[in-house]
This record gives structure tokens, C-alpha cells and sequence, in this order.
């Protein structure tokens, strides 16, 4: 595979900043809006799998067919481009071979399929390649599942966001129904409890808080309190490394 992605700002060495969760923590608003704040570059890795997800459906490959979705998500050119709404809000537009997917990605046929798409393992590999390759220099936000355990085990910022599965399962109802697809609390509940579990379970780099991660429960918090609070342990994390560097 091979992905571009367009800054929206120059950015300075700086840090590596890890945000993992279950499905509708929130974790793709408050990492834009983070990135935004810190003018450094926002990686959302569910959307890489979801427009892996995408071009196995219009391939007409199953998920039975691992080695046949591997060979052509390595093949495929995914295209991640920052952009500003109206409203001044980060926007981020998904493009697959040249194609604009950024609302496709969201349906709920791909949010079903999206996990077990990354349980693949080569398929993993090769986003994950691309994840790590575009992190190097840091000054970015990526957020994802196994992001502060696999992805980028040294970032000096780990956030693990979760919420409640019933908070979660009303905010994403919320997305669908932005969407014009009407579907009942109850099944978008038992949706998101099967994608935890699957994404929690599997063998390779499973959904789960990394040890030196911060644990924030989003219940009941607004957007801009979240993203605070990420910005508090960002200026924690650029103290401490103040004084290391001091101590050398
Ligand atoms: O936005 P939401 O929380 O619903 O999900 P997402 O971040 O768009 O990710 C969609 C799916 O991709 C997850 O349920 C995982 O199965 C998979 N994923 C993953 O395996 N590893 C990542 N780093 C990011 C997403």
C-alpha cells in the first residue's frame, strides 16, 4: 500500500502522541482537534482500515479470502488530505486510488466488516509499516487500537478513551442517523459490544490499555474537556522531557 498523507501544518520535531479505545469513545474528534491545537499531524489508523474495508467490498473479496485482501491492500494507494470546514473544524478526506471515500468508510456495512478485516495479519502489517514510517519525526496524533502497544510503544503520550458501551452506542447512533441510516439503540449497542470483543480478542494486536497509558472515561465530559485534558498531559510529558534532556 502505499499512503500519502497531506500535512495541514509544518511541524516541528516534537512528540508522539498514542490514542487508543473502544468503537465511539470519541477518539478521532478530540485526536483532530488535539492535532489541530498542536499544529502537529493527525494519523486516524481506523480510517486506514476502513478504506481497506472499502476496497475489499468493491473488489467483491470476503473476509474468507485473507491473502486475496492482503495482496490488495499492498497494491492500493489510500490517500489521508487534511482540510478546513466552513466552520474553521478540521476536516479529514479519505481518498481511495483517487477516489473521495470519506463518507463510504463510515456506513454501517464497513463499520461491521472492519473488524475482522484487521484481524488479518499481513494486512496489519503493511498499515502499520506506513503508520510507523509517517510517526518517525514526531509532532502527531494517532489513534487507533494498539497504537501506545504496538504501533508506537516508546510515544511519550499514551491515552487510553473509553466511555461507557451505552454513552458510546448513543453517540454513534447519533453519527447514523447524521447519515440519513436509522438504526435502533439496541442493535448499534450489540454492534459496538461485538467489535469490542472481537477487537479486544484477537491474537494480533489486540485492543487493550498499554501500561504507562492515562485512563480517561469520557461519560459526561464535553469534547473540549477531553481534548484539555490531553493537552494537560502533553505539557507533562514536554516537562519531563525537559529535564531528562537537562540531566544528560
Ligand atoms: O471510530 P470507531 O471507534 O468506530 O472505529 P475506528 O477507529 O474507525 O476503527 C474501526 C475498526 O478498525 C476497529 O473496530 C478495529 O477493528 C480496527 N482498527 C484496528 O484494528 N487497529 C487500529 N489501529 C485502528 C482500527
Amino acid at each position: 500500500m502505499i499512503l500519502n498523507i497531506q500535512k495541514m501544518v509544518e511541524t516541528a520535531p516534537a512528540l508522539k502522541i498514542a490514542i487508543d479505545g473502544p468503537a465511539g469513545a470519541g477518539k478521532s474528534t478530540v485526536a483532530r482537534l488535539a492535532a489541530k491545537k498542536l499544529g502537529y499531524l493527525y494519523l486516524d489508523t481506523g480510517a486506514m482500515y476502513r478504506a481497506a474495508t472499502v476496497l475489499a467490498l468493491r473488489k467483491g473479496l470476503s473476509m474468507e479470502e485473507p491473502e486475496e485482501i492482503a495482496q490488495a491492500v499492498a497494491h492500493a494507494k489510500i490517500d489521508l488530505v487534511h482540510e478546513t470546514g466552513a466552520d474553521g473544524s478540521p476536516l479529514l478526506k479519505v481518498f481511495l486510488d483517487g477516489e473521495d471515500i470519506t463518507f463510504e468508510i463510515r456506513s454501517r456495512e464497513v463499520s461491521l466488516l472492519v473488524s475482522p478485516l484487521s484481524t488479518i495479519g499481513p494486512v496489519r502489517d503493511s498499515l502499520v509499516e506506513q503508520q510507523r514510517r509517517l510517526s518517525e519525526e514526531g509532532g502527531v496524533v494517532l489513534d487507533g487500537r494498539d497504537i501506545g502497544t504496538v504501533v508506537l510503544p516508546n510515544a511519550e503520550v499514551k491515552v487510553f478513551l473509553t466511555a461507557s458501551a451505552a454513552e458510546r452506542a448513543k453517540r454513534r447512533m447519533k453519527d447514523f442517523e447524521t447519515r440519513g441510516e436509522n438504526v435502533s439503540f439496541d442493535t448499534v449497542l450489540k454492534e459496538i459490544v461485538e467489535r469490542d470483543k472481537r477487537d479486544s480478542t484477537r491474537e494480533i494486536a489486540p485492543l487493550k490499555k498499554a501500561a504507562d497509558a492515562h485512563e480517561v472515561v469520557t461519560d459526561g465530559m464535553t469534547v473540549t474537556e477531553v481534548v484539555e485534558k490531553i493537552l494537560e498531559f502533553c505539557s507533562h510529558a514536554r516537562a519531563h522531557e525537559r529535564s531528562r534532556r537537562e540531566l544528560i
